[in-house]
């Protein structure tokens, strides 16, 4: 099939294109080069330089195009309310006008790039009243070092319990509103046009050539970077923050996958390894993969940061028969010693 891939020259994007192309497809590559990510770096061999936003290059490099497979974003959580216009104008006005050109050039099917933070938080449940929206976290239970939510019935701490996709959304960050209207849009087209589409949402990423540290990174390329320093991990909390981390060729894969299911309508899917690991775990996979050193947990904590969130992996294996091939423990002892881009 003939795919275009946006932001084909990003962490992501650039394996998803080695992974279709590798598996016979025909990969048009783009990608804006956002100076955030890319510096004053060309595109490289393969990738046009093209932002979503412009139209009529859209339309140019959508012709003959079976799937578009969206990756282009704005990522991050957002520093402050200051980015808000750039994640409306990348995530969402770029998404809408891939829609309209889509929708002009009579291409039917996207595959689209979302991401967990359309659940806001995990899914929790208390031993004594089962599943339960969670009270927020009080400064007061934080100051003493008590993480976990509370029950909103009887005050007990509660457990964490894996997160389908018929989860509601409920964003909390800019970069999360952006992904969630990304996916109310995609789908609002789907109905309209009888096009399909299948949002994959991509949880912790990690692997060879992810961004270092900047304002926008997430914790894995954080614990990574300092290492490379010679510092330690700090891990905030007691550690005990569940995630699910998954390896980017992995996240290659279930886009190959995406391509080649042909579903119709609208379906979204956890991209994850089914394989749930600790913030301190991971922080310790990695210094011992290094030096044999361990992190320090400070317990500290960040307002806004979510407790829990654990993916359920079955839909995406009995749809798509995606199932992640390589173990947080395999993969994050390569990591340990992956590159990394400036
Ligand atoms: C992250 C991203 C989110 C992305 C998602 C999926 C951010 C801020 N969040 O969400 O945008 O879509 O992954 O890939 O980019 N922590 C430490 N030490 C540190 C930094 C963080 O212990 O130095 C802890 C945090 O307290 C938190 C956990 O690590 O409990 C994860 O943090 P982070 O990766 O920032 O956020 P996620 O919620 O996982």
């Amino acid at each position: 099939m003939r795919v275009l891939v946006t932001g084909a020259a990003g962490f992501i994007g650039s394996r998803v294109c080695a992974t279709l192309t590798a598996a016979g497809h025909d990969v048009v590559g783009v990608d804006v080069m956002l100076a955030a990510a890319h510096g004053t770096s060309q595109p490289p061999d393969g990738v046009d330089a093209l932002d979503v936003r412009d139209a009529v290059g859209v339309a140019a490099a959508l012709e003959g195009v079976d799937v578009v497979c969206h990756q282009a974003a704005m990522v991050g959580a957002g520093v402050d309310a200051s980015d808000a216009p750039a994640y409306g104008s990348h995530n969402d006005y770029g998404t809408t006008v891939l829609l309209a050109e889509m929708f002009a050039a009579g291409v039917q099917r996207l595959v689209l790039a979302s991401s967990m933070v359309v659940y806001g938080q995990g899914r929790f449940a208390c031993d004594e009243h089962g599943d339960v929206d969670p009270l927020p976290r009080t400064r007061q239970d934080l100051d003493a070092g008590v993480f976990e939510h509370r029950c909103p019935v009887g005050g007990e701490q509660l457990g964490w319990r894996l997160v389908g996709e018929d989860a509601p959304l409920r964003p909390r960050s800019l970069y999360a509103a952006s992904k969630t209207a990304q996916e109310h849009y995609a789908l609002a087209w789907a109905e309209a046009t009888g096009g399909s589409v299948t949002a994959l949402r991509y949880h912790n990423v990690y692997g060879p050539n992810m961004p270092r540290d900047t304002p926008y990174a997430g914790v894995a390329a954080i614990f990574r970077s300092v290492l490379e320093r010679g510092g330690v991990p700090r891990v905030f909390e007691d550690g005990g923050q569940m995630r699910d981390f998954i390896h980017v060729d992995d996240i290659a894969a279930a886009n190959a996958a995406a391509v080649e299911a042909e579903l119709g309508g609208f379906a979204a899917f956890n991209v994850c390894s089914g394989q749930p690991v600790s913030i301190l775990d991971v922080a310790t996979a990695l210094t011992r993969a290094r030096d044999g050193s361990t992190p320090e947990v400070t317990g500290e904590y960040r307002s806004g940061d979510v407790r829990h969130i654990v993916a359920d992996p079955a839909r995406a294996a009995e749809v798509l028969g995606f199932r992640a091939a390589i173990s947080p423990d395999d993969g994050l002892r390569e990591f340990a010693f992956a590159p990394l881009r400036a």
